[in-house]
C-alpha cells in the first residue's frame, strides 16, 4: 500500500510541485491550505507523514501539529516542519512540538526525499528483529560505523579507520558464517543510502573477490574498498544525491566530484591497502575510455576497478532508489552488457553466471 503523505501549506506552487514529485515516488498525497483543513485531512486519512509549514494559516503549523499530535490516530505521524525562517527558535520550538524534523524554504525535492528514504529506511530496521541476533548485530555495527564515517567527514573531524577495517573484519566473518545472499536479503526494499550502498559492493567485492581466485586478504581488502569507495559523496549536497529527475551538466560535475573528494581522504589517511584505492579512484571508469575521472581505458583500470564498476552498478541497479525503477536481478545482469564497451564482459558473465547459480540452482 502506498504510503499517505499529508502536505500543509498555503503556498500552492509548493505544495504542487512537492505532491507531483512524491506521487511519483509511489505516495499517496493529500494536501491542505489551513490549520482546520489540515486537521480534518489528517485525522480522515491518517497519513504516516505530515509536511507542515510553519506559517501555516490562520494557527501556524505548531498550533497545528500540537492538536493532530493530541489525537490517539496520529501520535507518531512523521512531521517535517518546512520554514522560511532559519531562527533556531522557530525550529526549536517546532523540535519541541513534536516534529521530527525541518527543511528551509525554498524546498528542494532532493532535500525532502533525503530525509523521507532515511524514515523509510529506518522502518524497515525493525524487521531487523527478525534476524538471528548475530546477523543483527553485524548490520547494526556496519551501519554505526558507516554514519560515524559520514559524521566525521562532515565535521572535518579524523577519519575513524581503524573501527572501519575491524568492522570488515566482522563483515568478512559474517560472510562465511551466513554467506553472502543472506545478508544481501537482509536488506531486501531498503532504499539505496550511504550505508546500504556501501554494504552491498562491500559483499559482492568480497563474494566476487573469492570467485575470481583472490586470497583471504584480497577479499577482504575488497570488501574495505566496498565500504569506502563513495565516501566523498557525504560532500555532495543531499538535494543533489536524492534528486529524481535528470541532473543538468553543472550538477553532473559536481556528483563526479565524489571520487576526487574520497582520494583526498583516503590521501589523508595515509597507509590504505592499493586495492581499496584502485577500487574508490576506478569505479567509475570505462573500458571504452568514456569514464570519470580520468577516462582511463581497458587495461589501465585495474582488474579491482573493473570488478567494483560491476558490482557498484549491479548494486544500483537492484536498489531502490528516487531516480529509476528498481530491477530483479536476472533484469539488472542483462543491463549491465549495455551500453557496449563500457563494462568488462568476461568480467560481467563470471559475475553473472555466479548470480544466477544463487537463485536457480542446480
Ligand atoms: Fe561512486
Ligand atoms: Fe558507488
Amino acid at each position: 500500500m502506498a504510503k499517505k503523505v499529508l502536505i500543509a501549506d498555503n503556498d500552492e506552487a509548493t505544495s504542487r510541485l512537492i505532491s507531483s514529485q512524491l506521487e511519483k515516488q509511489g505516495y499517496e498525497v493529500y494536501t491542505a491550505s489551513t490549520s482546520r483543513n489540515a486537521i480534518n485531512k489528517a485525522l480522515l486519512h491518517i497519513p504516516g507523514i505530515l509536511i507542515l509549514d510553519l506559517d501555516l494559516p490562520t494557527r501556524g503549523g505548531g498550533e497545528t501539529l500540537k492538536e493532530i499530535r493530541s489525537y490517539k490516530e496520529l501520535r507518531d505521524i512523521l512531521t517535517l516542519v518546512v520554514t522560511t525562517r532559519a531562527s533556531k527558535e522557530d525550529v526549536i520550538n517546532a523540535i519541541k512540538i513534536g516534529a521530527n524534523d525541518y527543511v528551509l524554504k525554498p524546498l528542494k525535492i532532493g532535500t525532502l526525499l533525503a530525509k523521507m528514504v532515511h524514515w523509510a529506511n529506518t522502518e524497515m530496521e525493525a524487521h531487523w528483529k527478525k534476524l538471528k541476533p548475530e546477523q543483527e548485530a553485524t548490520l547494526r555495527l556496519i551501519k554505526v560505523t558507516i554514519e560515524r564515517a559520514v559524521d566525521a567527514i562532515k565535521q572535518n573531524a579524523p577519519l575513524p579507520y581503524e573501527d572501519i577495517v575491524s568492522a570488515v573484519d566482522v563483515l568478512d566473518f559474517a560472510i562465511k558464517r551466513d554467506g553472502v545472499w543472506d545478508i544481501v536479503g537482509a536488506v531486501d526494499g531498503y532504499n539505496t543510502t550511504m550505508f546500504l550502498h556501501s554494504l552491498l559492493v562491500a559483499v559482492y567485492m568480497h563474494w566476487f573477490g573469492g570467485l575470481k581466485g583472490f586470497g583471504e586478504q584480497d577479499c577482504q581488502q575488497m570488501a574495505l574498498g566496498g565500504l569506502m569507495h563513495d565516501l566523498g559523496s557525504v560532500l555532495i549536497p543531499p538535494a543533489l544525491l536524492f534528486k529524481p529527475d535528470k541532473l543538468d551538466p553543472g550538477e553532473y560535475k559536481d556528483i563526479k566530484s565524489h571520487v576526487g573528494y574520497t582520494m583526498d581522504i583516503l590521501d589523508g589517511l595515509g597507509e590504505v591497502p592499493e586495492i581499496v584505492r584502485n577500487i574508490s579512484r576506478e569505479h567509475h571508469e570505462k573500458l571504452d575510455g568514456s569514464g570519470y575521472p580520468q577516462g582511463l581505458k581497458a587495461d589501465d583500470i585495474s582488474i579491482h576497478g573493473r570488478m567494483a564498476a560491476i558490482v557498484e552498478a549491479y548494486a544500483a541497479l537492484t536498489t531502490k532508489n528516487v531516480y529509476r525503477p528498481t530491477y530483479a536481478p536476472t533484469e539488472a545482469l542483462k543491463m549491465l552488457h549495455s551500453p557496449v564497451g563500457h563494462l568488462d564482459p568476461e568480467l560481467i558473465e563470471e559475475f553473472a553466471r555466479a548470480v544466477l547459480s544463487e537463485f536457480n540452482p542446480g
